[in-house]
Order: C-alpha cells, then structure tokens, then sequence
C-alpha cells in the first residue's frame, strides 16, 4: 500500500524565502516577511529537503520506509540516551546498584526498558533494512560509498550495543571489559592501554575502564552515528532511491513530506510496541559482576563466560563465535572468535558492491535472484549470515567457556 500525496500529488510548488505570495510563508511571518521560520532559514530548509523534494511514488510502501522507522527508533535512543545520563553514574563500585534502583523506580523504569528493549529493535532493523537493500541491489552503480556508509552506521550500531551492555554492570556488563582486555592482552598491546582483564578484579582498577566504555556509549559514538547517518541521507538525496521492482511503476512523484507520513504510519505501531513492553515487562538488573562482594560469582575461578554468563541477542553471536573457534580449533584466547567474526562480516559487505556487477538496479524477481550475475554477491551474504548464525546458535548450545 502506497500512502497517498493529498494535496501534494505530482505537483510541488518549490517556494523560496523570498516569496511573498507563498501561504505558508506569510502564515510564517504573520505578515511582516521577518517571521522565526525566515530568520532561523527553517523555509529554506523545508523546501529543499521536504517539499520540493521529490520522490518515486512507489517508495511510500513498507519495505522503502524501514529505514526512516529505523532513524525514528535511533533518534528515541538518543533521547532516552541523553535523559538517562541525568541518574547515571559510571562508578564500577555503585553502577549496579543504580542500575537495579532505576529498574525498581516506576518513573525511570520505563526509561531504561525503552532504551534496553528498543536496541533489539535497531537491530532488527538494520537487518531487514540491510537485506532489503541487498535484493533491490541498491548500491550498483554510483551507490557504492552510500552502502559503505551502511556498513560503517551497521558497525557503530553494533558497537553501541556492545559499549551498552557494560553500562549495566551486572555479569554480563563486566564481560565487555574483560574481553576488551582479553583481545589487547592477545594483540600484545595491553601495556599501552594499560588493561589487563583480571585486574578488573579490583573496583578501583574496573572504575576508570568502565568511564571509558561510557565516554564511547554517550559521546563518541552517538557524535559518530549522527555525522554518518547524516551523509548516508545526503547521499540518498543526492544519488536518487531505487525503485521497488515489485510494484508497478507508474511514473508518479510525491513530496518528501509523504514519505515522513509513511514512517510515521509504519513507525508509530513498531515503535509503540516497544513502548507497551517497557511499561509492562520490567527487565531483570541480572547477576551483580564478580568484582562487588554482593555478587553470586563473587571469588569465582572463571571470567563471565566461563561461568555461563552470556551477552544479550544482538551481540551473541561473539560469545558464540568464541566458543566455535575454542572448540573446533582449540584456539586460545578464544576472544579471536570475535576478532575473526568481525573481519569475514565486515570483509563479506563490503565487498558485495564490488562483486556484484551489473550497473542497473534488477527490474524483477527473475533478475534480482540471477545467480549468474549476482552469485558472488549471495555467496558473501551467506558468508554475512552464516558468521552471526553459527554464533548465536553456538551460544545457545554451548554457553559456558
Ligand atoms: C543504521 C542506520 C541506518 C539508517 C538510519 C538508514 C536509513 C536509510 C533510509 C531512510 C533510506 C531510504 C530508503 C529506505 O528507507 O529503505 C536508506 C537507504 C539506503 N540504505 Fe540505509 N540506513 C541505515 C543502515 C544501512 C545499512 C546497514 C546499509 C547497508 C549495509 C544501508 C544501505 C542503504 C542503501 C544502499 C540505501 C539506498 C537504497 C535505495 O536506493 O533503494 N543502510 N537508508
């Protein structure tokens, strides 16, 4: 179903600042010409980007505005993000403790479970956002770099999960940590950083690694996740969306402000989900990390995983990569699981464009599954996907380790 233009269908007057004899810029400036919308260049923005930008008609369907449900859903995590940082503290002798209080507090637990809940949703997202794209093979052409953009937004997403998930500080929290210093200890460079994982043992030593982790979460990465997100929609604007193969084309262009309807209406019951769950199901704080007296793990042999202590879905898949290369090749550390997971996912997409060489975007089913032109290109997805699903399935057999 496409969402209708209204008013808007196929003709969009193009209005500029100056133009007296346009209705919504003397609404704007009640009269004078001086109004906020003209002095804060709010008119000149909203014609170059919503009204007089023009978009295929067809792109108003479900499967075209999963990427602009995923920017709504990002930019609710940033606002929750910024409103959390007012309760949060990144002191690795309390941070579980404030954590477990905000789950237990009726006014900051829906916060902290929108914010928990909702980064599965970005994850799921990506994905059939991504996997959307791969099938209408929207990067052919000059749309190499926007996929690689893709790949990079793909990349600090993850990394946002990661960081994240120390800010809990439960079990699963003070993993993060620990793998960090396992890889640099594996790489030789965990003098430079000065990070050893079992001396995260001791708060004092845990505190100033767990402000770091955070300094990335609030600050690095979001700062990273705007400027990217902010090309990727220039270069969607620039270079012109793809056309869904699967629809009929008839030709017809509608303004911008019709796709945003569209996210909206697609948007609002998806994101409105997760909005009922954190009012509803309050997330479990977990175990206490084995560094605090209170913990059940507390003097514990084994680091998080060898306790059976796991990370959360959209990052399993590196727990589960660990376990692989530990018992299929006896590799030690097993934190290369990781590292290698990594490099053959990351290798795997952005590699895709350069393979994949028709200059086209596919006009059918036939042609978008013509494994004679795009065979190496399925070939690397399947590497993509057969990465995280042997991780996430390994953990879920063989947790501990
Ligand atoms: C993580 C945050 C991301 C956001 C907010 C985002 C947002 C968007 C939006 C709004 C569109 C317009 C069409 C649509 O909604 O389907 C789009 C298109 C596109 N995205 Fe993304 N995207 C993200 C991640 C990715 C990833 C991970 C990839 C690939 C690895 C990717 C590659 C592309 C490409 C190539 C297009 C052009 C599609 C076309 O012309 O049909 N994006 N993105």
């Amino acid at each position: 179903m496409a969402i209708d233009a209204g008013e808007g269908i196929g003709y969009v007057a193009i209005m500029s600042e100056e133009s007296p004899s346009s209705p919504a810029d003397s609404d704007a400036s009640s009269g004078s010409g001086h109004g906020w919308r003209e002095q804060f260049g709010v008119t000149s923005l909203l014609n170059t980007m919503v009204r007089g930008y023009l978009i295929p008609h067809e792109t108003n369907t479900f499967w075209y505005t999963l990427g602009g449900v995923l920017g709504i859903s990002l930019a609710l995590e940033l606002v929750t993000g910024a409103i959390l940082v007012f309760v949060y503290t990144p002191d690795a002798a309390t941070a579980y403790q404030t954590t477990k209080s905000l789950l237990e507090s009726g006014w900051w637990a829906p916060v902290l479970n929108f914010h928990f809940y909702n980064s599965y949703l970005i994850f799921g997202l990506v994905m059939i956002h991504m996997m959307r794209v791969f099938v209408s093979a929207a990067y052919r052409g000059a749309k190499k770099g926007l996929w690689t953009i893709g790949v990079a937004l793909a990349g600090v997403v993850f990394a946002l999960s990661v960081t994240g998930e120390t800010l809990h500080w439960d079990e699963r929290g003070f993993a993060v940590p620990w793998h960090v210093g396992e890889f640099f200890e594996a790489v030789g460079l965990a003098g430079v950083f000065d990070y050893s994982h079992k001396s995260l043992l001791d708060v004092a030593f845990a505190t100033p690694k767990l402000i770091q982790l955070y300094a990335l979460h609030i600050v690095i990465l979001p700062a990273l996740l705007l400027l990217l997100v902010v090309l990727h929609y220039y270069l969607i604007k620039k270079k012109g969306i793809s056309l869904p193969f699967w629809h009929k084309i008839g030709g017809r262009k509608d303004p911008f402000s019709t796709h945003m309807k569209a996210w909206a209406m697609y948007g609002t019951p998806i994101v409105g989900a997760v909005v009922v769950l954190a009012f509803v199901w309050n997330r479990d704080p977990g175990p206490a990390p084995q560094n605090l007296p209170i913990s059940p793990y507390f003097g514990a042999e084994h680091g998080p995983g060898g306790l059976g202590v796991t990370s959360t879905f959209p990052i399993s898949w590196t727990h589960g990569m660990n376990r692989f290369v530990s018992i299929v090749f006896n590799m030690e550390p097993d934190i290369w699981g990781t590292v290698i997971a990594m490099v053959v996912m990351t290798l795997a997409l952005l590699l895709i464009p350069l393979v994949d060489r028709p200059r086209t975007e596919p006009r059918s089913w036939k042609e978008a599954f013509d494994l004679r032109t795009r065979g190496w290109a399925f070939l690397l997805i399947a590497a993509f996907w057969a990465t995280m699903i042997t991780g996430i399935v390994v953990n879920q057999v063989s947790p501990v380790g």
